[in-house]
């Protein structure tokens, strides 16, 4: 008798089609793979100041993340890092994005690969309108001349969608905006621009109810054009209605001292994040 062994290796059959194991695991690995994937990061200021400690984050495509953490824990140099400002040095670590070493890449080529950031307190830029702006993002990000005609029916539905003024277009970009309307133009370039990973600064942190509502329905539909990732840093749960949460990561001097699900966000909401502070 021959005894033929059967195939230990996964194999998915779809309807009379049957998907032999190498097919198999490049689906689940492309299924399951990080987008980011930070790695034992040091960085600091240039005054040797250490900000961010020893710290790993793990971010799959289309997932949904909530950073959460004391003032001053180093929320905001996180996202600063990772997008590639040059305040912020990294001296030791790596930062992988779609399996490729961005460490050392500028801000402009992680802006390229994908990568995008709403700033905690976006700055006025006297000298060119937000339309302007953003068009000329979108044509380095892609390479190509970006239609005017085209562009401008999607920014006027998008500008709509977040309940923005379409006069706002032309003027300078957050010059003169309120606390809201920046938050909103931050929002807009997220839609327009369409990374395949964003962080979101405390979006929400100072807005009134109604600005939060169109913010957030502006994130929703962000994930549901693009099913892009997140890094959210909030610490209120309006913001995130609409959402569903993969993974919280708790963060205090510098370092994730936890990582859990959607529950531990509202745990610490409840909680307050003192038995982490005093660990
Ligand atoms: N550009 C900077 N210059 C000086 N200090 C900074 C700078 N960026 C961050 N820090 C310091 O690093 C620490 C973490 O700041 P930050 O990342 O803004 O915290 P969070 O966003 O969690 O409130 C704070 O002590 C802050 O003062
Ligand atoms: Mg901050």
């Amino acid at each position: 008798m021959i005894f033929k062994p059967k195939c230990v290796l996964p194999i998915i059959q779809i309807g009379k089609y049957i998907l032999y194991p190498v097919v198999t695991i490049a689906i689940l690995y492309y299924i399951i793979r990080m987008l980011l994937d930070v790695k034992n990061l040091n960085a600091g200021l240039e005054d040797g100041k250490q900000i961010l400690n020893d710290l790993n984050i793990q971010i799959g495509q289309g997932e949904t993340h909530v950073l959460m953490g004391p003032n001053g824990a180093g929320k905001s140099s996180l996202g600063h890092t990772l997008m590639g400002n040059p305040v912020y040095k990294v001296t030791s670590g790596k930062i992988l994005f779609n399996d490729q070493d961005i460490t050392e890449e500028a801000a402009d080529k992680r802006a390229k690969l994908g990568m995008f950031m709403s700033f905690q307190s976006p700055l006025e830029v006297p000298g060119i309108s937000l339309e302007a702006f953003i068009r000329s993002a979108l044509q380095q990000k892609t390479g190509e001349h970006v239609k005017l005609f085209q562009f401008q029916k999607e920014l006027k539905a998008n500008m709509e969608l977040l309940s923005m003024n379409p006069d706002y277009a032309k003027r300078d970009l957050n010059v003169g905006f309120s606390g809201g309307e920046r938050k909103k133009s931050e929002i807009l370039q997220l839609l327009m621009l369409k990374p395949s990973f964003a962080i979101l600064d405390e979006t929400d942190s100072g807005l009134d109810v109604d600005a939060v509502r169109f913010v957030a329905k502006g994130i929703e539909e962000y994930k549901k054009q693009t099913n892009g990732s997140l890094l959210i840093i909030t610490h209120t749960t309006k913001i995130l209605e609409g959402l569903s949460i993969d993974k919280t990561h708790i963060i205090v001097k510098g370092h994730i001292v936890k990582t859990g699900d959607g529950n531990l966000f509202k745990e610490i909401n409840e909680k307050g994040f003192e038995e982490f502070i005093n660990k």
